[in-house]
């Protein structure tokens, strides 16, 4: 078959389900993903034909596109900051706020660090030359992993920094090992429940970054279908009685755990900005920020540890 043709009968088969550009952009996902073509291939050879093997995989995709099964989950991969991570059933698909939150922490530590370094340049030792600027490697936790994307983003950024990351899910954990072999990373895993911390008292960390289950039940109405049936539900859904349960063990977490100044990083629930924040309000940290993603809702917070 041509594989005009069948760009077609995507657009046929999917037109009631997404808009015209998405059915263009899941087409070409997919001839470069199964075949290695480029995007323009139409533009330089209108009358590229497929074999029959060539084309299988593509009608699969299309059939799995149909059940609105969402396509990093159809490819196995998914891009991230800019990496490629490899996504399952088992993760959740890394989100575009999610990379802001991370762009957030590099932010920080790299000014911070170049404060540091400006801080220590000119200062002299006791023979009275320049001293040699030696900072020591920050101690990094990811709490609630899944692919890993948060926790393999700051190692590749920060390459001087011991990065941990935490998760109650063993299958999440298998992937994100597999993200940072394929990314070419050292990070420490741990499999454990945050809201069971059995952490040793002693274990200090200089930032620690979550974004952790957050949406309602009472949210899930408005959840697209593709998000709600195929994600995990352990990565996703709080109870309505109790939407901050994972905040609130974090902070309690952090209040141990962080280092004096030591940062602390949420992503959070949009809704609940301003009640996230006020758990703050009694605890052993200052200088609480909240911040909004591209789309202008509350999506961020920072707190710093006392
Ligand atoms: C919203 S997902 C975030 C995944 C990834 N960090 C990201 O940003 O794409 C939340 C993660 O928290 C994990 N999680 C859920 N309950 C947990 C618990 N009690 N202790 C540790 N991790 C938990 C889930 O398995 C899931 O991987």
């Amino acid at each position: 078959m041509l594989l005009k043709e069948i760009k077609d009968i995507f657009h046929k088969e999917l037109g009631a389900i997404y808009p015209k550009e998405e059915i263009d952009s899941f087409f070409y996902a997919c001839i470069e993903h199964y075949l290695k073509l480029e995007r323009f291939i139409l533009a330089i050879r209108p009358g590229i034909a497929l074999t029959k093997e060539e084309e299988q995989p593509l009608f699969e995709a299309l059939s799995e596109l149909k059940q609105e099964k969402p396509l990093q989950y159809i490819l196995g991969t998914a891009h991230f900051m800019d990496m490629e991570i490899m996504v399952n059933e088992n993760v959740l698909i890394p989100r575009p706020e999610t990379e802001e939150l991370v762009r957030w922490i590099l932010d920080d530590t790299r000014s911070q660090m170049s404060d540091v370094r400006s801080q220590k340049s000119g200062v002299k030792n006791q023979h009275g030359d320049d001293e040699t600027v030696h900072p020591s490697p920050l101690n990094i936790l990811d709490i609630g992993t899944g692919s890993g994307c948060i926790a393999i983003a700051l190692a590749k950024n920060l390459p001087d920094a011991k990065v941990f990351a935490l998760d109650v899910s063993e299958s999440a954990l298998l992937v994100a090992q597999q993200n940072a072999r394929s990314n070419g990373v050292d990070i420490g895993f741990l499999h454990q429940d945050i809201l069971i911390s059995q952490f040793d008292a002693k274990q200090v960390f200089d930032i620690v970054v979550s974004n952790p289950p957050y949406v309602r039940e009472l949210e899930k109405k408005q959840i697209q279908k593709n998000v709600k049936d195929f994600e995990p539900e352990t990565a996703l859904f709080v109870p309505d009685e109790d939407p901050l349960l994972f905040y609130r063990a974090i902070i309690e977490f952090s209040e141990k755990h962080l280092s004096k100044s030591g940062k602390l990083y949420f992503e959070i629930n949009q809704y609940l900005g301003e009640e996230t924040k006020a758990l703050f309000n009694t605890r052993n940290f200052s200088e609480i920020e909240l911040r909004k993603d591209i789309f202008g809702n509350d999506r961020m917070l920072k707190a710093i540890k006392k």
